[in-house]
């Protein structure tokens, strides 16, 4: 089965075909970085606007580089929320247009579900090797979610940030580190030679709870670099290597503590046999390593290119949509706050 997935939820026009939820046979991703680099973060209309120029140049890439034409695909799935708006309403539109014009099957799939089947591409064995049920770390731009799956496209949310997302505090931490966006490759990059030379900064929790907060360790992160006078009225000022290098890596230990902290609990919890990660954060590196090391279960990481937003994800959730029984869905809408 051939299925055309498309992405455009956030910054980044996507399309892809995927074969039976796992094979990539393209995977094309134009991203609006440089847009947004300019004003440090993503300007929604900006982002519409791109999607709109870059859909079908992106959907024709996706078809010629599979090597198949349009009449080889079998389905069409787009995300249809949570996301920007106007990103999604561009999709969602230009998908149905596709779809009518092509005479498919159209399917909306929620980004979240995307980012946790991004563990099944190209590992064929997943699920059926560990079972149910798995705990699911999405950990993004816009979302920092722990998920129970209790089996295909059965999910309980179990805990969320309370404030900013682990991605948007990777964001923001660079803000006032001086570097430059998206956030957390900058800040992963600068940790790497990095001595451990700072005091450490909060790891903050939310009581009895499963969810996380990181707003706190931002503003921690702020107090820090206005006392060492490198950061003020929110603007940095000229910090040095070594400060950029120390605070990064110690920053990235506190997200990174606090995730695989309450992602572990929770396994403990609901007795998981495997823990999946997703989500634009997943690709850090020292993340990928402290779950790896600290978890008595196996850990499904997909590869970085896999974790920030593609058009492969939504292509491999909607594989297991299909099989489960559709209906076509011209009526579809664009849901901004679409729930897992
Ligand atoms: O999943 P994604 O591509 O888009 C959303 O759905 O939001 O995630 C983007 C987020 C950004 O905040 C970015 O700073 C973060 O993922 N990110 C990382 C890394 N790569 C991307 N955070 C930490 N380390 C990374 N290597
Ligand atoms: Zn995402």
């Amino acid at each position: 089965m051939n299925i055309l997935g498309i992405e455009t939820s956030c910054d980044d026009t996507a399309a892809a075909v995927i074969c039976d939820g796992k094979i990539i046979k393209s995977n094309v991703v134009a991203s609006q970085k440089e847009m947004h680099e300019k004003y440090g973060g993503i300007i929604p209309e900006v982002s519409s606007r791109e999607h709109f120029l870059n859909f079908l140049p992106v959907i024709e890439e996706a078809v010629t580089q599979a090597g198949i034409t349009y009449r080889d695909l079998d389905g069409i799935a787009v995300t249809n929320g949570p996301g920007l708006a106007g990103a999604l309403l561009v999709g969602v539109n230009s998908a149905k247009g596709l779809a009518m014009a092509w005479d498919k099957p159209l399917i909306g799939i929620n980004h979240l579900e995307g980012h946790i089947y991004s563990a099944w591409l190209e590992n064929d064995e997943l699920g059926k090797a560990y079972g149910f049920p798995m705990i699911c770390l999405i950990a993004s731009g816009g979302h920092t979610d722990l998920v129970v799956m209790k089996d295909h496209l059965e999910y309980e949310t179990i805990g969320r940030t309370v404030d900013d997302a682990a991605g948007e505090a990777f964001d923001k931490a660079a803000r006032i580190l001086g570097l430059g966006f998206p956030g957390g490759p900058e800040i992963q990059k600068m940790s790497e030679n990095a001595s451990g030379l700072v005091p450490k900064l909060p790891r903050p929790t939310v009581k009895n709870s499963l969810s996380f907060s990181f707003s706190g360790l931002k503003s921690a992160l702020a107090r820090r670099a206005e006392s060492e006078g490198f950061y003020s009225n929110g603007i940095p000022s000229n910090p040095t290597d070594i400060q950029v290098r120390e605070y990064s890596a110690e920053f990235q230990e506190a997200v990174v503590d606090c995730l695989v902290k309450n992602t572990l609990a929770a396994v403990e919890e609901f007795n998981a046999v495997a823990i999946v990660l997703g989500g634009g954060v997943a690709a850090n590196s020292r993340l990928r390593i402290r779950m790896n090391s600290d978890s008595t279960v196996p850990v499904i990481i997909p590869a970085p290119r896999l974790c920030t937003d593609n058009g492969a994800m939504i292509g491999a959730a909607a594989y297991y949509r299909f099989r489960d029984g559709y209906s076509q869905e011209w009526d579809m809408d664009a849901i901004p706050n679409l729930k897992l």
